[in-house]
């Protein structure tokens, strides 16, 4: 049993201080018609309370997260990615309904970019919401080291807050004593159960962001799990409000915050909340810990009040272009079984052309695969036309849960009922679980699907679907 998170509200004791701020974009100009850069570097980072050293982490201008990106729907995002990395990197911006070329996957949408060399992004924003963005070379150390940061995307019209706070939520590996990343990435352990979880949670680099608010006042949370394969169970104290968002797309109606929020790796969730907590008292977004216990993750400082009563109960967002799924009756259906992992059944599959036991893949490194293969191959796991709806049964035949991720398109879960569930990039199927998605394959190009747990990732749990150009 967990407790309850309003009767165990603690900040860690020794955690006392630090307080990251958002940083802003890069100021543009260099020339006239130089992109905005975007530098992937290494940087440092005060991650753990003072009395510990700074952290060596990489990242986008030197920070983790990198710069907050803030963009209208409708416009077009350019950043040239400039790489002072000791090895090749790419940028991949998860969740945008993006122009194939570039979707930043090095060895399907582009070569990655060598250390010293330079890739200019520049692509449409088609749809409002909270997006990030995150190196997809070698992510599961890449992104572990801090190479990630939020996309915002505005509705044309913004909805009747007070303010907004992006909250980019990450869970670091740090040896105890040095507070530096622990640089066993691909250890088998975590390669073979539940991915790589770190050992301290961060709130935009600060393990105890705090905040100020006032009461009754709104806030628009939004809420980016970046971490390499924690899933968040987060709950709201001193806060009331709505679900108005999941990765990105709007939901029809906003539904009440309450209990659990679940957070899977990738995922995203827009939050409208109420400070409902009295003067003088901390609000706080928790956030279930191993250890069983509800903790702390972001806290505000209530010190006044906005106003004597509530708003009354917020719109939905406006919708985004191509938000339907037409025709999932009829769609072409394709299985994708996980298999694999530590305690799993998988016998035997194909790596590299060769059927290999379990033991020899093992050896290899590699633990999970998708269909009885193991990683990406020339073949795609399906080959749609333009247009085309598409349903993919998801079965996890695994004793680990996974978070599923198509790249280039959002799908809706096909419900027991048939009913299909909310637009999204990332759906968490959890163990011996099998569930449907559909979407319509309406953006041409080479996509990738895999698990956003990055070892799981790594270690086989990669497929791409191929949509036909006309
Ligand atoms: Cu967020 Cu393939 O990635
Ligand atoms: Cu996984």
């Amino acid at each position: 049993m967990t407790q309850s998170p309003s009767s165990s509200i603690n900040r860690r004791q020794f955690l006392a201080g630090t307080v990251a701020a958002l940083a802003l974009s890069p100021a543009p100009s260099r020339g006239e018609t130089a992109p905005p850069s975007l530098v992937a570097r290494p940087g440092m980072a005060q991650l753990t309370p003072k009395e510990y050293p700074e952290t060596a982490i990489w990242g986008f201008d030197g920070q983790a997260p990198g710069p907050l990106l803030r963009a209208r729907q409708g416009d077009r995002l350019q950043r040239r990615l400039m790489n002072q990395l000791p090895v090749p990197t790419s940028v991949h911006w998860h969740g945008i309904r993006i122009d194939n070329a570039m979707d930043g996957v090095a060895g399907l949408t582009q070569e990655p970019v060598a250390p010293g060399g330079s890739f200019d992004y520049a692509f449409d924003l088609p749809d409002a919401g909270t997006y990030w963005y995150h190196a997809h070379t070698m992510s599961l150390e890449q992104v572990a080291r801090g190479l990630y940061g939020a996309l915002i995307v505005e509705e044309p019209e913004a909805p009747d807050i007070d303010r907004e706070e992006a909250l980019v939520l990450d869970d670091w590996r740090l040896d105890r004593e040095t507070a530096q990343i622990t640089d066993d990435f691909g250890a088998w352990h975590d390669l073979s159960h539940a991915g790589r979880i770190g050992n301290l949670v961060s709130t935009n680099g600060a393990f105890d962001l705090t905040l100020a608010a006032r009461r009754n006042e709104r806030l628009r949370l939004r809420l980016i799990n970046a971490a390499n394969a924690r899933i968040l169970a987060l709950s709201l104290v001193g806060l009331e409000g709505w679900v108005m968002a999941l990765d990105g797309m709007p939901l029809d109606h906003p539904e009440t915050a309450q209990g659990e929020l679940i957070l899977a790796p990738g995922q995203r969730m827009d939050l409208i909340v109420d400070v409902t907590a009295d003067v003088g008292e901390t609000a706080h977004l928790a956030h279930l810990a191993n250890d069983g216990q509800w903790w702390s993750q972001v806290a505000w400082s209530v010190t006044g009040a906005a106003s004597s009563t509530r708003r009354p109960v917020p719109a939905a967002l406006p919708p985004n272009p191509r938000q339907a799924v037409p025709g999932v009756a009829q769609a072409r259906s394709v299985t994708l079984t996980m298999e694999g992992g530590a305690m799993g059944r998988l016998q035997a599959a194909t790596y590299e052309g060769q059927r290999l036991s379990f033991r020899d893949l093992a050896e290899r490194g590699h633990f999970w695969a998708f269909n009885g293969i193991v990683g990406l191959t020339d073949t795609p796991l399906l080959e749609a036309d333009l247009g085309e709806t598409i349903r993919i049964r998801i079965a996890n035949d695994t004793a680990f849960p996974h978070a599923m991720h198509l790249h280039g398109m959002h799908f809706r879960e096909v419900l027991a009922d048939a009913t299909l569930g909310p637009l999204r990039d990332t759906l968490l199927v959890q163990r011996g679980e099998s569930r449907d998605i559909a979407f319509v394959a309406d953006n041409p190009g080479d996509w990738l699907f895999h698990c956003h747990m990055l070892a799981h990732a790594a270690s086989g749990m990669r497929t791409w679907v191929k949509v036909r150009r006309s």
